[in-house]
């Protein structure tokens, strides 16, 4: 029997998200000190509620992890309108089974899928708002290059991507590397990575996207881009 299953109902119920993020944690990293599951969830939830986010719009988190803001997302979201990319597995049945309830998730069926290439297609929507928070901080240039494409295919007129990355400067500089930095479904390493503000604009120009900065987040100080198709 897996572990997970050990656990009872008013266990569950009777824990904050930090004491089931705690609780996984003690087993497996699960890509954040846990901690931080609650406030940053919260946060992830609240910048998208600013960009106008409603109970009807359709949400992509790519890299949802343990859904941290998924947990947020699916509870306020109407039926069918979440939708997570996560490769790691373990992590996502983490976050369906032992942080969602069951309820919830019988209720408002979010729906995943497990693919590493940043694909939204696979999902057959289009969507209004993209999410990728701590993605760009860990991927590789043709990893963010291939979140805008799926934006520029997978996103309804007027729709925002809300993503976080760090910019690159004298200390750390541009990352040039091909592969994922951090923990994944390939790796247990931890680590972030910088990308320079001047690519992230010309990858945005290239696509015809616009990129507005927003304030940095209070769980970790990361810079937020709203990135929009430019009005036709
Ligand atoms: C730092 S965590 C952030 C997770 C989540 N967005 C959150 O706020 O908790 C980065 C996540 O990206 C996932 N990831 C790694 N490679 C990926 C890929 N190719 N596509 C999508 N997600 C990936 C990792 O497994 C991990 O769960």
């Amino acid at each position: 029997m897996r572990e997970e299953q050990e656990w009872s109902r008013s266990e569950i119920f009777d824990m904050t998200l930090d004491d089931k993020a705690r609780k996984l944690s003690e087993e497996e990293f699960i890509g954040f000190q846990p901690e931080h599951y609650e406030c940053g969830g919260r946060e992830q939830f609240i910048y998208l509620l600013r960009a106008g986010l409603m109970p009807d719009s359709k949400v992509v988190d790519i890299g949802c992890g343990v859904l941290r803001a998924g947990y947020w997302l699916i509870h306020f979201l109407n039926p069918g309108c979440y939708f997570g990319i996560e490769p790691h597995e373990g992590r996502l049945e983490n976050g369906k089974l032992r942080i969602l309830e069951e309820e919830v998730l019988a209720a408002k069926v979010p729906k995943f899928d497990t693919n590493p290439d940043f694909n939204t297609s696979v999902f057959g929507e289009k969507f209004d708002f993209f999410l990728a928070y701590s993605i760009w901080t860990h991927a590789a240039k043709w990893g963010i290059e291939a979140t805008l494409d799926s934006f520029v295919r997978d996103a309804k007129p007027g729709a925002v991507f809300l993503t976080t990355y760090l910019p690159a400067n004298e200390e750390h500089p541009d990352y040039d590397g091909d592969t994922w930095v951090g923990s994944s479904h390939e790796s247990m390493s931890v680590g972030c990575i910088h990308h320079s503000t001047e690519w992230v604009e010309e990858q945005c120009a290239k696509r015809e996207l616009t990129m507005e900065r927003l304030p940095p987040d209070l769980t970790y100080r990361m810079s937020w881009l709203a990135i929009r198709k430019a009005e036709a």
